[in-house]
């Protein structure tokens, strides 16, 4: 099978849905998370999946971090970055290390409410309807050529809480068909 990481910050509720996808293409090779004291990382022990965690301020520059990563990755035969909650931008030297073959999902339809609290800002702007989307990274926030999108209907008398349920329910299905999908085509 072929090796993927998955980057984290957070609960890592879709990296919990990756791990348990059934018939997936590849394997969970490292977790990587750059906050060390989040749940994610428990959620990687009990899976048995390696961690990589690192903070960012014990490094002199975005460019150090991301080449210990892209050593540790490579090392290791990671062929996929699949970004979950990831919230630090990627730059060239992650990029360049792994070209066309890191992707993010994102609780908007982009280019609909970029960047951070998509669900809120949707919530507050009484969208009718926002989504979910799967896409490549670039050097932008939330920017790179979309993959795969999904709507979500905003309901009457939805709370931000039941909203960002629903919405992170379709990401649980998505993200996972999607990474499967663009293995097995790439
Ligand atoms: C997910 O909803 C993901 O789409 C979002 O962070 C959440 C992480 O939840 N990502 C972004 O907003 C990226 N800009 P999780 O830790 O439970 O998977």
């Amino acid at each position: 099978k072929v090796k993927a990481a998955v980057f984290a910050s957070g609960t890592g509720s879709n990296f919990q849905a990756i791990i348990e996808a059934e018939s997936m293409a590849c394997e969970i090779a490292v977790l990587v998370c750059d906050q060390p004291g989040a749940t994610v990382i428990e959620k990687a022990e009990a899976y048995g999946v390696p961690v990589f965690s690192f903070r960012a301020k014990d490094f002199s520059s975005k460019e150090h971090y991301e080449q210990e990563i892209v050593s540790w990755l490579k090392k290791d035969g990671v062929e996929w970055i699949f970004l979950a909650g990831y919230m630090r931008i990627c730059g060239p030297t992650l990029l360049r290390a792994f070209k066309e073959r890191i992707v993010n999902i994102h609780p908007s339809l982009l280019p609909d409410f970029p960047g951070k609290d998509a669900i809120g800002q949707a919530f507050k702007a009484k969208a009718d309807i926002t989504g979910v989307t799967v896409h490549y990274i670039d050097e932008g926030i939330d920017t790179g050529p979309i993959i795969a999108q999904q709507e979500v209907p905003v309901m009457p008398g939805d709370s931000e809480e039941t909203l960002k349920k629903r919405i992170q329910a379709v990401e649980h299905q998505l993200y996972p068909a999607t990474i499967n999908e663009l293995i097995l085509t790439k």
